[in-house]
C-alpha cells in the first residue's frame, strides 16, 4: 500500500477504547515467536481482528516489526482476504448473500430493503456503529436462499419484511426471528 494511503489511514480517529485495546497487542504478539514469520502471519491477523473488530494500522506496524515481515506484504495479505477489514466495523456484521441461488430467489429485493432500512451500502457501517453490511457470494447454505448471516447465525427464506424484523430484533437486543445454525442447516 502506498505510504500516502498509510498516512491517511492514521487519521481515522480512534476511540478511547481503541487506544486502550491497542496496548494489548504486545501480549498477543508474545504468543507468536518471530521465528515463525510467514506461518504466524494469518493467525496473528485473525487474532488481532478478533480482538479489535478490525485491523488498526498501528497493529499492522507492530506485527511487521515483530515478525520481521515487510509492511507492504502484510497489506497485500490483508487486502487479498475479504475476512480482514482495515476500518472499524459495527457491533453486528450482516452478510447478505448474492450468490446464484439467493439472487434467483429474490436476494436483490432483500438487499435493497436492508440497504434502505439501514441507510448504508456494501462494506459500510451505520453511524451508531450497530451494523455493518457485507455483500458476499455464497454462504454455503443455498437451500435456505435467500439467506443472510448476522454474526454466526443464519436466517433463511427471507423476504424484505422478515429482514427488517431481524434487524429490529438486533436493535432491541433480542433476536426476534429464529436462526438456523450452520450445523443444523447442514442436517
Ligand atoms: S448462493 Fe446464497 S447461500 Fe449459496
Amino acid at each position: 500500500m502506498p505510504p500516502k494511503v498509510i498516512r491517511a489511514l492514521r487519521f481515522l480517529k480512534p476511540s478511547m477504547s481503541d487506544i486502550a485495546e491497542r496496548k494489548d497487542i504486545s501480549a498477543l504478539l508474545a504468543r507468536y515467536p518471530p521465528e515463525l514469520r510467514q506461518s504466524a502471519l494469518m493467525p496473528v491477523l485473525q487474532d488481532v481482528q478478533e480482538q479489535h473488530g478490525y485491523l488498526p494500522v498501528e497493529a499492522l506496524e507492530k506485527i511487521s516489526s515483530h515478525l520481521r515481515i515487510p509492511i507492504a506484504h502484510i497489506f497485500g495479505v490483508v487486502s487479498f482476504y475479504s475476512q480482514f477489514s482495515l476500518t472499524p466495523r459495527g457491533k453486528h456484521i450482516i452478510k447478505m448473500c448474492m450468490g446464484t441461488a439467493c439472487h434467483i430467489r429474490g436476494g436483490h429485493g432483500v438487499l435493497d430493503e436492508i440497504q434502505s432500512y439501514l441507510g448504508i451500502g456494501d462494506k459500510q457501517t451505520t453511524p451508531d456503529g450497530a451494523f455493518t453490511l457485507e455483500v458476499v457470494r455464497c454462504l454455503g447454505t443455498c437451500f435456505l436462499a435467500p439467506v443472510i448471516m448476522v454474526g454466526s447465525k443464519y436466517y433463511g427464506a427471507l423476504t424484505p419484511a422478515k429482514a427488517r424484523k431481524i434487524i429490529d430484533g438486533y436493535r432491541d437486543g433480542n433476536e426476534s426471528a429464529p436462526a438456523v445454525r450452520r450445523k443444523e442447516a447442514a442436517e
